[in-house]
Formats: structure tokens, sequence, C-alpha cells
């Protein structure tokens, strides 16, 4: 079978996701697939990767690849100028972008277009959970708990006295579709209020201010059967060092020791199963499929609220899908067998 795995992408989590793909292809072990790697540049040009001695390469140019459907749903990797008889076929898709341009449904949408079976969550699931306003209506009209939150859009942002009142302080300041804590602030003063807006129409047009929720983060891993059903996993804590406030960008991949994860996470049985529980929900609720990460604060009186969903959850060495799926005996391998399976079905 062969698999083309999307790398890299047009997204501020670029560097994030060559530390998945990295893990990704290892588990892709070349005795059972053919992997091919396609490494997608900031300025989304799409080049064929080697994966050499554990690690992906990023070339700069030269080997321009276009995925075109092939027909029979299948693509063909066309190396530009080459004639297309001769081209390898592509089976499946595994896009390992995350955030803008492959988690939110556009790959997806790609691949449906070419019917080309594709390794994770569809086309709505993946829109859904990227943009966390509209993730969050969902989840709240399906009487799930989340953070409060008020919607800004660059057109009409509000004054920080009116957030203040809605939310109360601090709260946080966090770009809709964006993911890996990029362009997020925490503010408790109009000050901030305004470098944090500033901060975030960086990344987005819309923003959330969300209500600070005093609690514990806990995740779990989603992975959808070929029958629909859920396997939903252990689950597991950040603990974020207390130098770095929340788990930032910088607290999840630039200083090593700026958390710690804990799976299983130490909680009363009954708050995990309710946990899980809630994680099924959730993932439904967003019209996900095949795969998630439901993220969840849980307050010292054990109310548990939901994050957020993440439809590529970072698979790098401190991640935590896989993490929560190897304490729930689910390894490596196996997550990938599974998430191939489910693609092709
Ligand atoms: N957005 C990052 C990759 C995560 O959710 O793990
Ligand atoms: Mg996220």
């Amino acid at each position: 079978l062969r698999v083309a795995v999307l790398f890299g992408g047009r997204s501020a989590e670029h560097d994030v996701s060559l530390m998945s793909a990295t893990n990704v292809m290892r588990a892709l072990a070349p005795a059972r697939y053919d992997a091919v790697p396609v490494y997608i540049t900031r300025e989304g040009v799409w080049l064929l990767s080697s994966f050499e001695g554990g690690a992906l390469s990023r070339p700069e140019r030269g080997t321009e690849v276009c995925l075109v459907p092939g027909g029979r749903g299948r693509m063909l990797a066309l190396p530009e100028g080459a004639p297309a008889r001769d081209l390898p076929k592509i089976d499946m898709l595994f896009p390992v972008l995350h955030g803008l341009h492959g988690e939110d449904g556009s790959v997806q949408g790609l691949a449906e277009v070419a019917r080309v079976p594709l390794a994770g969550c569809g086309i709505l699931g993946s829109a859904v959970a990227l943009d966390k306003d509209i993730a969050k209506r969902l989840l709240r009209e399906a009487g799930l708990a989340t953070a409060r939150s008020v919607t800004i859009e660059a057109a009409s942002p509000p004054g920080f006295a009116e957030v203040e009142r809605a939310l109360g302080l601090p709260v946080f300041i966090k770009p809709a579709r964006q993911g890996s804590s990029v362009g997020v602030s925490k503010v408790a003063g109009p000050g901030e209020f305004r470098k944090a807006l500033a901060e975030g129409f960086r990344h987005d047009r819309k923003l959330l201010a969300e209500e600070f929720v005093r609690g514990r983060e806990i995740e779990c891993a989603v992975l959808e059967d070929v029958a629909g059903g859920l396997f939903v996993s252990r689950p597991g804590e950040i603990v974020p060092a207390e130098s770095h406030g929340f788990y930032s960008y910088d607290a999840k991949y630039v200083d090593a020791a700026g958390a710690a994860l804990k799976v299983p996470a130490d909680l009363p049985e009954a708050v995990e199963g309710l946990v899980r529980e809630m994680a099924g929900r959730a993932f439904r609720a967003a019209g996900c499929d095949g795969m998630a990460r439901v993220d969840f604060f849980v307050t010292a009186d054990m109310r548990v609220l939901v994050n957020e969903i993440n439809t590529i959850p970072g698979f790098t060495d401190i991640s935590m899908y896989p993490k929560a799926m190897a304490a729930s005996g689910v390894g490596y391998a196996e997550i990938i067998d599974r998430l191939v399976e489910h693609g092709l079905a």
C-alpha cells in the first residue's frame, strides 16, 4: 500500500508537523507500508521528500510533485514535467499537517474530490474542530460544559471592560483557528488586552476571549474503528512548569522541561469515566470521525469542561495522543494500522 505522508504545510505549526511526521514515518516502517513523504513548504509548494537515517528531508526545490486525481480512487504523484504514465500510484493520503490548510478539512476535501482514501478525520469534523468558536457552539448545544468565551471579530472588537465584565480576569485571548497555543496570551489588564488582540489578529481574523479556568489539563485520545465504534483512551495529564504560566508553544516544544506528562492521569475512577464518556460525546458533537484528541479542564471540585478537539493531534516525542493510547494498550504501529484500516473502509 503506497501511502503519501503530507507534512510541513502553510500553518504556524509547520515545525511541529515535521516532528510529528518523523514519528509517523518511523511507525509506517518499510516492511509494512510503502510510505512516500511529501513536504509542503510554508509557501504551499509540494515537494517529494525522503526519509533516511530517521530524518525527513525538506528539499528547497527540484522535486516538485503534483498530487493529482488518478482515477479509480487513487492519486498520481506527478513529478513536474514527467510523463504521467510512469508514475507511482498513491493509494492513501496520510496528512500529518497541524492547523490551517491541513487539519481544517481542506486536504480532507482534496482526498474526497479525488476519491482517495484518507487517514484520519473527514471534512466536517476537521473544519469544525479547527474553529474553536464553532466547535464550542456545537459542544454547548450537545450539553457539554466548556469555558465561557466571547467571540472577537476583527471588524468590531469588544472593549476590555466588556470582556472583563463577561468573563472576569485573567482571560485568555486565542486565535479561533490555530493550534499549539500559537498567538495565545494571558491577559490581566487593559494594556495587555490591547497587545493580546494585536498578537492574536496576526494569526486570525477571529479570536476568542476565554475565561481562565483554574484546573488540570486532561486529554483523551479517541480512535474510531471501521464499524464506527469509538475507542477512548485512558486520560493523560499535562503538568506545565510553573515558570511558563500556561501550556504555551514554548512550554510545549522549545523548553524540554516546559511540561510533564502524566499518563494515565491520577483521577478518581468516576471522574475518569466521565472524562472518557465526554470525550466520545465531544467527538460526535463536532462531527468527527477517524481520530481526535479531546482536551479538558478538570477543576479542584471535579467539574469537567471540554477545552478543545484536535483532529490531527501532535505525534511529537512529547505528544499525548500516542502516550495515552500506549497507556491503554495500543502501541504506535497499531494506531497507524487502525487509521489506515479506517481510511480504506
Ligand atoms: N496542535 C498540536 C499539534 C496538538 O494538538 O497536539
Ligand atoms: Mg489545538
